[in-house]
């Protein structure tokens, strides 16, 4: 279940032109040039979180690498599973050497009923490549703030039968760890690639 719409547009009025800056520096920029970006402002910020084999990952255990990172969870019925799919194919559509430079990250937005087991089966599905991450709810927490995802149950008939309302944007972030752009994952894959391509410097 995804709250889309309006996540976008509070998004959108948070980084907007920040974004568009921190955006149009990845290609206009030239080596040595500084402008000044107001990072406290920009999604992203560190984690200490458990991956799929139950390993302690944190944003450290990126850095060199691009991030490409997708909140959800795993019991999502419907846009969950395709913005996944997509995102890995439009990651297979840039060429090899590229794609390799980018860490496909599924941050679940459900940590208690998303165990690192559970994880596992499900990032499996899409590609060995996908590092599937959960933690503590308040680790959780702390990243769905700093990257400004909002998630809540939506429905909570019973204490395990409930579903999320998430926003569901993908976020690249540079080898450096910062927010570079966000991707509208009902794009079309190929156009995600050319986005991620364009982002890539
Ligand atoms: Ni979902």
């Amino acid at each position: 279940m995804h709250h889309r719409l309006a996540i976008l547009a509070t998004l959108a009025v948070l980084i907007s032109p920040v974004a568009a800056s921190a955006h149009d520096m990845a290609h206009m920029a030239m080596p040595g040039d500084s402008v000044p970006v107001p990072a406290g402002t920009l999604p992203g910020g560190g984690f200490n979180l458990i991956d799929q084999n139950g390993r302690p990952r944190s944003d450290k255990d990126f850095a060199g690498r691009y991030q490409l990172i997708y909140f959800g969870f795993t019991n999502c019925p419907d846009e969950c599973p395709v913005d996944l799919k997509k995102m890995m194919v439009a990651l297979d559509g840039l060429p090899k050497d590229n794609a390799a430079r980018i860490a496909p990250i599924f941050i679940t937005v459900d940590p208690e009923r998303d165990t690192p087991q559970v994880l596992k089966g499900y990032v499996t599905m899409f590609s060995p490549n996908l590092t599937g991450l959960t933690g503590k709810p308040a680790d959780v927490t702390k990243v769905e703030r700093g990257y400004k995802v909002y998630a809540a149950k939506a429905r909570s008939d019973s204490a395990t039968d409930y579903t999320m309302a998430h926003s569901s944007q993908m976020y690249l972030m540079g080898p450096d760890g910062k927010f570079i752009d966000v991707l509208d994952p009902h794009d079309k894959a190929a156009q995600l690639t050319a986005q991620l391509a364009r982002d890539l410097r």
